[in-house]
């Protein structure tokens, strides 16, 4: 499989949002998994809530307003500390273990590396560069530019904007079933990366490949 440039999502993909778990579960103890959980889904609902009604605001005070709830919905009291201390772990998420080597062999294949994602650029900025990833992006776009998130074609359109690749020449990389499906149906070659072997969104889209981590795009990717 030959393409040009590779796009990858953020958070899930090359950050570990899952990783939050640890320091909730400290903060509220066993709640943690519920509190990370709920709190992604209620983060991803409301960027789609603010892109469908044109209520956009960025990812930072988007991420926070979903913890607020979350903490709510669970019956957990949410103090300013412990707002401030996982707020902080975000801005401070771990890149997955295999993914810098895996970049740098692609960036070796003379592909362009770039990221796509709902977070805006202060947050991206901080977790690629905490992740030693700076030197590896020809791009770091944020559909702040756009002000509207994934999966809206314009957040997507960025990629072929910015990079001078036409979309069907490039491989969209995301752990998100959804924005896999959205990067499809926006015309990118689209690969999943599974890590939680979750099952397949029923919106008709069957990935042009899927693997477990990075390591199985390595393979794909010739
Ligand atoms: C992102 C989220 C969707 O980075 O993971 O865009």
């Amino acid at each position: 499989m030959s393409v040009q440039a590779i796009v990858f999502d953020a958070y899930g993909t090359l950050f570990d949002v899952y990783s939050i778990g640890a320091l909730a579960e400290r903060l509220f103890p066993g709640k943690g998994a519920a509190v990370a959980e709920l709190w992604r889904d209620k983060q991803i609902e409301y960027t789609r809530l603010r892109t469908l009604s044109n209520t956009y605001k960025p990812f930072w005070e988007v991420t926070q307003d979903a913890l607020v709830f979350t903490c709510r919905k669970l019956g957990l009291e949410l103090t300013l500390d412990a707002q401030t201390r996982i707020m902080g772990q975000y801005a401070r998420l771990e890149a997955f273990p295999e993914n810098l080597a895996v970049l740098k062999s692609l960036k070796g294949k003379g592909l362009k590396l770039a990221i796509l994602s709902n977070g805006n650029p202060e947050m991206l900025e901080a977790a690629v560069q905490a992740a030693g990833m700076s030197d590896l992006f020809t791009q770091v776009l944020s559909v702040h530019t756009v002000e509207k998130f994934k999966t809206a074609p314009e957040a997507y359109q960025l990629g072929p904007d910015t990079l001078g690749v036409s979309a069907k020449d490039t491989l969209f990389v995301s752990s998100n079933c959804w924005d896999v499906c959205g990067a499809a149906w926006f015309g990118y070659r689209t690969f999943w990366v599974n890590r939680s072997n979750a099952p397949l969104e029923e919106l008709g889209i069957t990935p042009h490949a899927q693997g477990r981590t990075l390591n199985d795009l390595a393979l794909y990717v010739t």
